[in-house]
């Protein structure tokens, strides 16, 4: 997977280029990166790649005409290399918000030419002759899409086959399909007791199933209040089972367990007037 990134500010790809997980992926060649500025692409001797709005206003625009050369040297680039045309993204507060999704569907690919803004923006009709995509990072404003491309670069680079020691980790992260899209349980490492707080009883079981209960019960739990819509979406592709609903039933309260216990409730005896057991969460 290849990345061309078109920037002022080549000197901040290093972080994802040589660090952590991405550094060593990129160091065995899992992906690549190249960065382009357009100020190498400009034809005075200023190097100008910005200039004052029309009518007016604060700040400064990036000129389309530096971006447009930098991102055809990126395809011809990739062209070299037998590559096809990549996608064209623009980081932009106005764009499609990045999701996991998006990150997936990145790692699958052969790569992206991304372009980062800077100033007020990049004029109009770049966008509109060059760009496929515009992303956003959220809602809230950069300084530069550098920060944004690194995001995108991250997230889709630690999902390549390979690119993670432990493969199965990726799995296990919020968002990923295996965990239905929900948020991941809380971590916890040694020692067993900090401060007076003890790591959760079912962690220290060894019992395989109950941690596994207790996690997806954290999950379920913590996407529950923090991000509901994700259990809507969740339950619409049927990714929830039946101890998932009923765990999420107790937890809103509305679980009625006299409703589900008649099937497995034993004959009381004469001698036993014990009520009948809560079912269990298989
Ligand atoms: C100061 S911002 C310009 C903001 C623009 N005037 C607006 O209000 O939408 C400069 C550059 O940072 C990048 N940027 C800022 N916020 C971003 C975000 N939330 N997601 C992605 N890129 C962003 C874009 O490339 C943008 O061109």
């Amino acid at each position: 997977m290849r990345f061309d990134v078109i920037t002022l500010f080549p000197e901040m790809f290093g972080v994802v280029r040589d660090l952590g997980v991405t550094g060593r992926a990129h160091a065995q060649g899992r992906w690549s990166l190249h960065a382009w500025n357009p100020r190498d692409f400009t034809q005075d001797v200023h190097r100008t790649v910005d200039d004052r709005p029309y009518g007016g206003g604060p700040g400064m625009v990036m000129m389309a005409a530096p971006l447009e050369a930098a991102v055809n040297a990126a395809q011809g680039a990739r062209a070299a290399l037998g590559l096809g045309r990549a996608p064209v993204a623009l980081l932009a507060p106005v764009g499609q918000r990045y999701d996991q999704a998006g990150a997936e569907k990145l790692a699958a690919s052969d790569g992206i030419i991304l372009i980062c803004g800077r100033y007020e923006g990049v004029d109009q009709r770049f966008i509109e002759r060059c760009v496929t995509h515009e992303i956003s990072l959220g809602d809230f404003v950069l300084s530069g899409g550098e920060i944004a491309a690194l995001a995108v670069i991250d997230a889709a680079v630690r999902l390549v086959p390979g690119v993670l020691n432990d493969g199965d980790s990726a799995l296990q992260d919020s968002f990923n399909d295996t965990l239905s899209g929900l948020l991941d349980s809380p971590h916890y490492t040694r020692p067993e007791v900090y401060e007076g707080e003890s790591v959760p009883a079912p962690l220290l079981s060894g019992h395989h199933a109950n941690i596994a209960r207790w996690r997806r019960e954290r999950s379920l739990a913590l996407t529950a209040a923090r991000r509901p819509e994700l259990i809507e979406s969740a339950r619409a592709k049927g990714w929830l089972n039946k101890a998932d609903e009923r765990y999420l039933a107790e937890l809103a309260g509305t679980y009625d367990s006299a409703a589900d216990a008649p099937k497995r409730r034993r004959k009381p005896s004469a001698t036993s007037a014990q009520p009948p057991k809560a079912p269990d969460a298989s």
